[in-house]
This record gives structure tokens, C-alpha cells and sequence, in this order.
């Protein structure tokens, strides 16, 4: 079997661990007994820079030809920040209905969490985030700008189809989990749109009578995050709690280098696209410094979505054993490199 893998590095540090972890991808497929056709394409905010777009034109239709799509990050300080998820990221998650934000939350063996008397037991849940409308629909107007009328309005879009389909599918993970789902929003003060967000979620929830079912506010749940993460399994959330509650989740586990997730397109009639949960550091880019495991467990994610699970798994215990023991990279107070931590893990793989 061969899958066909179109590999953007985008900015700042995707380009030193989007190429560790495309050799890491080749290694498990020699292993596993699969192929593996990669494509390069230079996009991104260097690709702005160059000429005027984050990608050509036709790059969606370009990225509809591959069996899915191996992202860093996109985002340069010099670059205009409210452009990468308008001209990238949101615009492939949406036009590719990527509309689940798959990021788990782990604790690696030999990896302290900040929360220190919790295991790895403790910290082992999914956030589900809604990925295609919400808060980040960027429908919005400001007016008068420049004068004391100034004022500006955003609009956060909520439909049944985007709950719908969201909710069924944590459900369905939560069957082959913990059989539990937390509902995390702010309905009681976004009453219109989180309101409506609640009624489809309960609506679904009556559906699954054997996953247990609450909901849970984004304060309170900020809170448990850190007092006890212990209570979640599988978190359904919007666009932007999501967001926030996955670099708290990246902060649990000990560093936000260290979060995977795929971009997923449940259905399979586009490309699903795999990235690690932070951007594209630009304060560290470039030294070789930057940990390359959430980019790396991006790649694990993708090829369990694409079918190969024992590939999948066997990233999963390498990254392990490279957490095990040895020196790790400086977000988790090391002094490895990029290319040690990337080197150990491939040498497991081999062994
Ligand atoms: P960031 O996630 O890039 O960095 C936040 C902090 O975490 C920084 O101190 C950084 O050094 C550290 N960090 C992140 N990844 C790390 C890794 N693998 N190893 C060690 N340390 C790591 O978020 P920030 O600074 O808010 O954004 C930087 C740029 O990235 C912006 O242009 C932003 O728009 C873009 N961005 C792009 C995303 C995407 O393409 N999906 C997602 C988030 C931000
Ligand atoms: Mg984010």
C-alpha cells in the first residue's frame, strides 16, 4: 500500500521538525511494510513574503490529491498575525472539512508534569475541539476605527450540522474509552450561541445512554485541569476553548512541544491534516533546540487515521523511550538538541 503525503513545513521551527519527523514516518513505513510518496510544498508566511499568499490559488485543490496533509506551523513576527489561520490553517481545516480537532493529553513516562503528585493515569484524556466554525469564523466588522464612535463586533457561528457531527464522533470515542464526555462551554453567559451548542449536544448525548454525559464550564474546567485532571476522558469543546484549553493541556503534560493532533476529516472524502498544538516559535527557531516530540506524535496520529496502527504504535513507544532516561530539550529543562531527541527515537525504531 502506498499513501501519497503532502508535507508542509510552514515557518519558524516546521522546518526543523517537520523534516525529523518526515524520517521518522519513512523508517516505521520500511518496518511496517508500506510506502510512503512525499511532496514537498514551501508555504507559509516565507511563502508570503515571497509572493503575496500563504499558498497559490489552487493550493486546495492541490492538497485534495494526497491521502493526508504533514503540517508544522505557520506565522512569522514580521508578517501581519491575523493572516496564517485566515490564508492557512482555518482555510484548509474548513474547505477540507476537518471538522474535529483531535488533541490528546498525555503524560510520557520520564516527562515531570507541573502537576506533580499526578501520573500518568491522572493525565490521559482527548480534547475534541470543534474546527470549522464557533469564535473563529471571522465574520466580524470594526466601525469608525479612528474616531470615539469606534466600536467592532466578531460573530461566532453555531449550527446543528457542526454540532451534530462533532458530538457523535465523541461519543463514539468515548465508546472505545473511558465511556465519558465533558461538554465544556460557557452557555450560561454566551446564552444564544452556546445555549443552542448545549440543546444539540444533550439532543446527541440521549442518543448514547451507556457514555456517561455532563457539561462543564471553560472556568471550571481551566481550573480542573490542574487540580484534577484525573475527572476527564473525552472533552467536546468549540473552536476557541479548544484552543486555550489545549496549550493548558501541552502546559499538563509538561510542555506545549510536546502536544500532537490531527486535523480530522472523519469521513474520509478529503485529506485529514496532522500538526503539533503550538505555532511556529519563532523565539526559538533556528538552534536546533526546539522539541520535535508533538510534531513527531503528529506523525503517529496520522498513520493510525490512515490505517496503520502498529506503525502508529510503535512511534508511540519510541517516543516513550526516548522520554525515558534520557537528556531531554530545554522547554523540558535538558540540554538535548532536536536532532538527539529525533536520533533516539529513530534508533529505537530500527532496533
Ligand atoms: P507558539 O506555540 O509558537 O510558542 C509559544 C511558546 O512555546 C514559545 O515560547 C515557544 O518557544 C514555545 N514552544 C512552542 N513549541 C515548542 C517546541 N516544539 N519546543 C519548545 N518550545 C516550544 O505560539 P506563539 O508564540 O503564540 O505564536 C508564534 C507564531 O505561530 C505566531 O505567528 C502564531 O500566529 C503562529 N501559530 C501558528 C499555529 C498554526 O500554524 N497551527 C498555531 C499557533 C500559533
Ligand atoms: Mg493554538
Amino acid at each position: 500500500k502506498t499513501y501519497k503525503i503532502a508535507v508542509v513545513n510552514g515557518d519558524g521551527i516546521g522546518n526543523e521538525i517537520v523534516p525529523a519527523g518526515v524520517s521518522i514516518i519513512k523508517e516505521v513505513a520500511k518496518k511496517y511494510n508500506f510506502e510512503v510518496e512525499t511532496e514537498d510544498f514551501s508555504w507559509g508566511a516565507g511563502h508570503y513574503v515571497k509572493h503575496g499568499e500563504f499558498m497559490p490559488e489552487n493550493g486546495i485543490e492541490t492538497l485534495k490529491k494526497f491521502d493526508a496533509i504533514y503540517f508544522g506551523a505557520v506565522g512569522l513576527p514580521e508578517v501581519d498575525d491575523t493572516l496564517p489561520a485566515r490564508d492557512y490553517t482555518f482555510k484548509v481545516r474548513t474547505e477540507l472539512h476537518q471538522y474535529v480537532n483531535y488533541r490528546p493529553v498525555k503524560l510520557f513516562s520520564g516527562v515531570q508534569s507541573p502537576l506533580r503528585d499526578k501520573t500518568k493515569a491522572d493525565i490521559d484524556f482527548i480534547i475534541l475541539r470543534e474546527n470549522n466554525e464557533g469564535e473563529f469564523v471571522q465574520n466580524g466588522k470594526i466601525f469608525y476605527p479612528d474616531t470615539p464612535n469606534g466600536c467592532a463586533v466578531d460573530t461566532s457561528m453555531v449550527t446543528r450540522l457542526g454540532v451534530e457531527r462533532i458530538a457523535h464522533y465523541a461519543f463514539k470515542l468515548a465508546r472505545t474509552r473511558g465511556k465519558k464526555v465533558t461538554n465544556v462551554t460557557k452557555s450560561n453567559t454566551l446564552i444564544y450561541s452556546l445555549g443552542f451548542w448545549d440543546k444539540v449536544m444533550q439532543e446527541v448525548a440521549d442518543q448514547y445512554p451507556d457514555v456517561e454525559y455532563s457539561k462543564m464550564y471553560v472556568d471550571n474546567a481551566s481550573a480542573s485541569f490542574v487540580l484534577k485532571p484525573e475527572v476527564f476522558d473525552v472533552i467536546v469543546t468549540t473552536n476557541m476553548i479548544g484552543d486555550i484549553l489545549s496549550d493548558l493541556g501541552g502546559a499538563i503534560m509538561g510542555s506545549l512541544g510536546l502536544g500532537g493532533s490531527g486535523n480530522i476529516n472523519p469521513e474520509k472524502d478529503f485529506p485529514s491534516m496532522f500538526e503539533p498544538i503550538h505555532g511556529s516559535a519563532p523565539d526559538i527557531a533556528g538552534q536546533n533546540i526546539a522539541n520535535p516530540i508533538g510534531q513527531i506524535w503528529s506523525a503517529a496520529i496520522m498513520l493510525e487515521h490512515l490505517g496503520e496502527k502498529a506503525a502508529a504504535d510503535n512511534i508511540v513507544e519510541a517516543i516513550e523511550h526516548a522520554t525515558t532516561g534520557g537528556d531531554l530539550t530545554k522547554d523540558l529543562k535538558g540540554n538535548a538538541s532536536t536532532s538527539e531527541i529525533a536520533e533516539r527515537i529513530s534508533s529505537f525504531i530500527n532496533s
